[in-house]
């Protein structure tokens, strides 16, 4: 789609609001709260933005970029040089991060900008009169977003600023007060996620009731394995998949050009079936159930665990 930048808004230090509508006012695909799509700017870099607007609400797509302190491009193209009335090819919308609505309610765990997507899904909980808590961590007032949306709702939202509490929030705590049959959705610093997760295991909530985005990979580099074979099923030919090079990248170096976006193993647009073979799963967001189902691999990242994998290409 080609969307049009209708309003830029500084919602925090650092975060800004970017609105997008289609030029002759159609509505805009439907989206599942806590949704993102792909972003493409003319300098050639495509990224990932949830979508903070209520899914109810499909004239429009309100988004959430946070300035990363160390961007490639993305985020200080859109704060530095995007414009009113600026078109942007922008992807249907993806859902990989949904709210579970049979929880009997729903804790929200949101670090800086991860609470993004997180507002959405808060709207869909007050129009569907769900129960929800936010716990919403920033370094400070002056960097979180949304407040001015989220004060109609204090008995349920808690604030924790780095500079006025003097350190990092109890995640403990507040996993441990969350009531039987609930879900925690995470979204944030990749620290804190793992915090989050952490205390969760620790305290025997399952892996079903935990749900979380990363906007990045994190910064631990796996242990690097060594050459595999890669034989595709339909298109035919079997490829050696070096130490160092993605799968994707050999199929490209190849004329074979699938689907990709991050190639960081969060956005799951590289997913291809798998045939044969144990898949070595690099990715961010296939679930306990996906790796051991091991029924498909996300190219960018995953390798094998075997001398060679077949993939339904
Ligand atoms: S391209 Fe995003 S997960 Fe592979």
């Amino acid at each position: 789609m080609e969307l049009i930048v209708t309003s830029l808004r500084l919602e925090a230090e650092g975060v800004l609001g970017v609105e997008l509508r289609h030029r002759s006012g159609d509505v805009l695909p439907p989206f599942e709260p806590g949704a993102h799509v792909d972003v493409s700017f003319p300098n050639g870099l495509m990224r990932q933005y949830s979508i903070a607007s209520p899914a109810s609400d499909t004239t429009r797509y309100w988004l959430g970029i946070g300035l990363a302190p160390a961007s490639r491009g993305g985020s200080r193209f859109a704060h530095h040089e995007l414009r009113l009335g600026d078109t942007l090819p922008v992807s249907t919308p993806r859902s990989l991060f949904g709210l579970h609505e049979p929880a009997t309610g729903h804790l929200f765990v949101a670090g800086g900008i991860g609470i993004t997507p997180i507002l959405s899904m808060i709207r869909r909980c007050v129009e569907r009169d769900l129960p929800w808590r936010l716990l919403y961590c920033v370094r400070s007032r002056r960097h979180a977003a949304y407040l001015e949306q989220l004060a109609p709702f204090a008995d349920r939202v808690t604030l924790h600023a780095d500079d006025e509490h003097g350190g990092h929030p109890d995640l403990h705590t507040a996993l441990r007060q969350m009531p039987a049959d609930w879900h925690v959705y995470t979204c944030g610093p990749g620290v804190m996620m793992d915090a989050v997760c952490d205390h969760a295991s620790a305290l025997g909530i399952g892996t079903h009731a935990v749900h979380l985005e990363r906007f990045t990979a994190g910064a631990q580099t796996p242990a690097e394995t060594g050459a595999f074979q890669v034989r595709l099923l339909r298109h035919g030919g079997q490829f050696s998949v070096p130490a160092g090079t993605s799968i994707l990248e050999v199929l490209e170096d190849n004329g074979v050009c699938l689907p990709s976006s991050c190639r960081e193993g969060l956005c799951r647009s590289c997913e291809v079936p798998l045939v044969a073979g144990t898949a070595d799963h690099r990715d961010y967001v296939l679930s306990d159930e996906e790796r051991e189902a091991n029924k498909s691999i996300l190219i960018c990242v995953s390798r094998a665990k075997c001398a060679e994998l077949v993939l339904d290409v």
